[in-house]
């Protein structure tokens, strides 16, 4: 945990412990799982598999959500992110036909989620259809929501 959150420091979005913590637990309970790649013995990216989402559509279709990719800046484009969504597709196959994840509308000048937009569609994944949510409930065409991290449009990859 501490590693993590020593590595991540520099990522720009702060990680705090608790999340990792909280992580653990939950692959202690076999409900989630979690990848890093470590370069040196540093983490530098890492991701989840949550076999429980908390996203309506996916929990009704009992879906497993890829969850929290991250990698380090200076480590991306260099394929961390690719191997570590193949690690967690794998392991969804085990269990089913289909995975699914959210991803944030907003691009950034560090990227934001713009390069992970583009990765998902490369690997295949295309949005659910319903929509984007915001804090888990679908958005009203004509309301306003803030463009943060809680706005979210969700994809599916069919794995067979
Ligand atoms: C999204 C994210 C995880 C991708 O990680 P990454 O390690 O850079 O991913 P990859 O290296 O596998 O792929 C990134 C790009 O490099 C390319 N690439 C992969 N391996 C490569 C290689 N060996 N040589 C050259 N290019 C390569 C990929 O084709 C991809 O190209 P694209 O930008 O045109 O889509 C990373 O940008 C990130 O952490 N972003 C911030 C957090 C985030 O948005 N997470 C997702 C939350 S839903």
């Amino acid at each position: 945990v501490q590693a993590l959150v020593d590595s991540f420091k520099e990522g720009g979005r702060l990680k705090p412990a608790f999340l990792f913590e909280a992580y653990l637990r939950e692959q202690d309970q076999k409900q989630r799982i979690v990848w890093i790649v470590l370069v040196d013995g540093r983490p530098v990216g890492y991701v989840t598999l949550n076999w429980k989402s908390q996203y309506q559509l996916f929990a009704r279709e009992n879906m497993p959500e890829i969850m929290d990719l991250n990698v380090l800046p200076g480590f991306r484009g260099a394929g961390v992110g690719s191997q570590l969504l193949e690690a967690a597709e794998k392991e969804a196959a085990t269990c089913g036909n289909v995975v699914g994840l959210g991803v944030g509308l907003y691009g950034r000048p560090d990227g934001g989620y713009g390069s992970a937009q583009k990765l998902y569609v490369k690997r295949g994944y295309i949005p659910d259809g319903k929509g984007v949510t915001y804090k888990g409930e679908y958005a009203t065409p004509g309301e306003v929501y803030p463009l943060d991290d809680d706005f979210i449009v969700w994809f599916i990859k069919k794995l067979k």
